[in-house]
């Protein structure tokens, strides 16, 4: 079965959106694997955002990623990667459609609410970053 790395970032914590967030996916029949609540560690996060180092937006991703609680969680089921990233909506305020995550609460390019990994591969990786006891 696919499995996909959601990131509830610290600002949808701190609205009190993880119980919208998980019900969403819940409601599509996703299976919820793994799930934590944890002040992110820098080095994790800077493996995390791999990709995205030397971008200059990279140390304001981290500062923000740093500012208070994730929900990190497993989820999985048929498609789950691509699907989960439709529900979340674009990272581009004016591109993320009603009806989504982002689309619905968050209206800011770095302040969006939620992370997905982007494709099955990426979230292999990033499931072994957060939770090597699912590798
Ligand atoms: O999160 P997503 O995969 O949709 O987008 P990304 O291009 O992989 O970027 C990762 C994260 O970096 C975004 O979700 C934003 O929080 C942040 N970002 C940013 O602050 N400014 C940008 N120009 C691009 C991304
Ligand atoms: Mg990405």
């Amino acid at each position: 079965m696919e499995r996909t790395l959601v990131i509830i970032k610290p600002d949808g914590v701190a609205r009190h959106l993880v119980g919208e967030i998980i019900n969403r996916y819940e409601r599509k029949d996703f299976k919820l694997l793994a799930a934590k609540l944890i002040a992110a560690d820098a080095l994790l996060l800077e493996n995390h955002y791999a990709e995205h180092k030397g971008r200059a937006y990279f140390q304001e991703l981290i500062d923000y990623m740093s500012e208070g609680p994730i929900m990190v969680m497993a989820w999985a089921g048929a498609s789950v990667v691509e699907i989960i990233r439709l529900m979340n909506g674009d990272k581009h305020p004016s591109k993320a459609s009603p009806g989504t995550i982002r689309g619905d609460y968050a209206h800011d390019l770095t302040k969006n609410i939620v992370h997905a990994s982007d494709s099955p591969e990426t979230a292999e990786r990033e499931i072994a970053i957060w939770f090597p006891e699912l590798a």
